[in-house]
């Protein structure tokens, strides 16, 4: 049998790592022929395929990125882009499909499924902002490098007496914001879940001055926005998913605080830093949990499902139950967070 593998949206620290267990489970004890496919959807709408054996999958496991390369390509934007994958996944002998993928990529799986194409889904995003899934791999990663950024940002904050804010990703779920803060001891956290009023801001940094400490660390997400206004975007053209640029809510924040309470103020946007390089043991270990039971339902036949961590357990959610859904917060870990603030 020849299985096709695919990683699309934003990459994520252990695509590469899922790969590899696919590649080593598909043809040590399977038997299976593993084709790349180049860069998410698109590989597929334009026949362009990688053959991966097990030399090319090896060493990759703690490497960043993908081997594959990825893409926001939606194919239902493209005339006949699902009946023209159908086609090249024919053309290439692929039977099945391995999807890495977030909410889009995985919602392209499901409708894919929906046309006869035989599909399995990894969830990955740094965000970890997917319904069905305890965990996506990679959001480990982003948050240790959020939180390691955050000490660094204490230690100067603190000499300079300044209140600096650290814009993380996370467009419409606040999670490397909350359990980075949490991890990293922020004065206050922002995130899309909850819209934020720059009058308790103000407050918390008050607070912390009538105790002696005359520094703040403010953690934002990319898609927090003010109570009563839109979220702050980078610019308006928007993918083909229909999704706009975040960033400058950071900065945003900084202007005002600096405005209002006469405090110098500085600002910094983690970007794609979150994304970049290795990925954490933790996230090594589930991507490749991952790819060995996305490889084990396509032995057995399991289409239309994503492996899903819940609890300490990797098991099969349907698509369509993940499909268009997205997990937000969880407010009482928020809660839990909101003690330290101010
Ligand atoms: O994949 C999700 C994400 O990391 C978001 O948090 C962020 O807004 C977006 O990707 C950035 O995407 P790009 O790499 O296209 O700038």
């Amino acid at each position: 049998m020849k299985v096709g593998i695919l990683s699309g949206g934003g990459d994520a620290p252990g695509i590469n790592a899922v790969i590899r267990a696919v590649v080593r489970k598909g043809i040590q004890h399977y038997g299976y022929e593993i084709v790349g496919i180049r860069d998410g959807w698109r590989g597929l709408l334009e026949g362009k395929f990688l053959p991966l054996d097990l030399k090319a999958a090896s060493g990759i496991l703690p490497r960043g990125g993908s081997i594959l390369g990825t893409s926001r390509t939606n194919p239902f934007k493209y005339e006949k882009g699902g009946e023209k994958i159908l086609r090249n996944a024919e053309k290439a002998g692929i039977e099945a499909v391995v999807v890495i993928g977030g909410e889009d990529t995985l919602g392209v799986a499901h409708k894919m499924g929906d046309l006869g194409l035989k599909c399995v889904g990894v969830p990955k995003t740094i965000d970890n902002d997917l319904a069905g899934t305890d965990y996506t791999f990679g959001f480990h990663t982003a948050v240790a490098i959020a939180t390691e950024a955050l000490d660094r940002l204490h230690t100067t904050a603190e000499a300079h007496h300044r209140v600096i804010i650290l814009e993380v990703m996370g467009r419409y779920a606040g999670w490397i914001a909350l359990e980075a803060g949490l991890a990293g001891g922020a004065d206050a956290i922002l995130i899309p879940e909850k819209p934020f009023d720059l009058h308790e801001v103000y407050g918390y940094i008050k607070r912390r001055e009538k105790r002696g400490r005359n520094f703040s660390i403010i953690v934002v997400a990319e898609g927090a926005k003010p109570k009563g206004k839109t979220e702050i975007v980078y610019g308006e053209s928007v993918d083909e998913f229909g999704h706009v640029r975040f960033g400058g809510v950071g900065y945003y924040i900084g202007k005002k605080i600096e405005k209002r309470m006469h405090i110098e103020t500085r600002v910094v946007v983690l970007g794609h830093l979150q994304r970049g390089g290795s990925p954490t043991a933790f996230d090594r270990i589930l991507a490749t949990r991952y790819g060995v039971a996305a490889i084990d339902l396509v032995h057995e036949g399991t289409f239309g499902c994503m492996v899903a961590l819940k609890g300490n357990k990797i098991v099969p959610v349907l698509l369509k139950e993940v499909a268009g859904k997205r997990k937000t917060v969880d407010l009482e870990l928020y809660d839990i967070a909101s003690v330290f603030f101010g």
